[in-house]
């Protein structure tokens, strides 16, 4: 197993030889982080290979379209729960995945948005635009995607730092953009749309779980009871 050594200033250092002198806190780290980007980046290569392979059904646009949208789905609401993660289990290494994951989710849009410009639409503008307009369920997926569009752009440290509060007012958005999201999915499938409602369930509790008096309350829970569970999460921390 890859363990990763911490130093007293938290430079992390790995391998053989790299603690030598100084004795260090062991910890998996690196492994936690490699875990992370790849489960991110698994559902990309197993596309890849499905369309090299020709396996995507009958339909392999429409399937690359479902595919790359649920996935982008799935990342978008695993980054938000991130924070809940580290207020509410006190799961400290979330907070660094949030930024990554949010990324990885706006990669799979980004995808998704191409594979229905280009390849099922074949650049035809005039088409898409009425794709886009006529479809309902298109229309609220390009408002999502066009939330999500400066939320990534906006991503860097630098823009973190240079935008300060506004950032932080600007990444709220991704709180309607992921409902969005869901009402696209909604209406996309259009019968049975149990996957979608669960989403939409999962967001909502999420939203919720944002609020002042949810917060107050989960803070004092955690003050007194199982839901503390820090030695185990704070040992994962990077
Ligand atoms: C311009 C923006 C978008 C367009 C034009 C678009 C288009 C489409 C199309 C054509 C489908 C397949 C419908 C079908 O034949 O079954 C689809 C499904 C889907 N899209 Fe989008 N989409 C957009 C944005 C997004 C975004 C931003 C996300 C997520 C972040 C997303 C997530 C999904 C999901 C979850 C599905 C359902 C997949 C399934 O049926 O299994 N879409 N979208």
């Amino acid at each position: 197993m890859a363990w990763v050594e911490r130093t007293a200033r938290g430079e992390i250092a790995a391998g053989a030889g790299a603690g030598v002198g100084k004795r260090r806190r062991v910890r998996p780290v690196a492994l936690f982080q490699i875990a992370v980007h790849l489960a991110a980046l698994a559902p990309l290569a197993l596309l890849i290979w499905d369309a090299l392979h020709a396996n995507l059904t009958a339909n392999p646009i429409q399937a690359l379209e479902q595919r790359t949208g649920k996935i982008a789905l799935a990342l978008l609401v695993v980054s938000l729960a991130c924070t809940p993660a580290n207020t509410l289990l006190r799961f400290r290494p979330a907070v660094r995945w949030r930024r990554p994951l949010g990324l990885y989710a706006f990669l799979y849009a980004a995808l998704h948005f191409l594979i229905f410009i280009g390849l099922d639409y074949g650049l035809d503008l005039r088409r898409l635009r009425e794709a886009i307009f006529e479809k309902r369920y298109a229309l609220v997926g390009f408002a999502a995607f066009l939330i999500l569009l400066p939320l990534a752009v906006t991503s860097t440290k630098a823009m973190m730092r240079r935008m300060g509060r506004r950032w932080t007012r600007l990444h709220r958005l991704v709180y309607i953009a992921a409902p969005l999201v869901v009402l696209h999915y909604a209406w996309s499938v259009k019968s049975d749309i149990r996957v979608p409602l669960l989403y939409g369930a999962i967001i909502l509790l999420l939203l919720a779980l944002r609020t002042r008096p949810v917060r107050r309350g989960i803070s004092r829970l955690s003050r007194s009871s199982f839901l503390d569970p820090k030695g185990f999460w704070e040992d994962m921390s990077p």
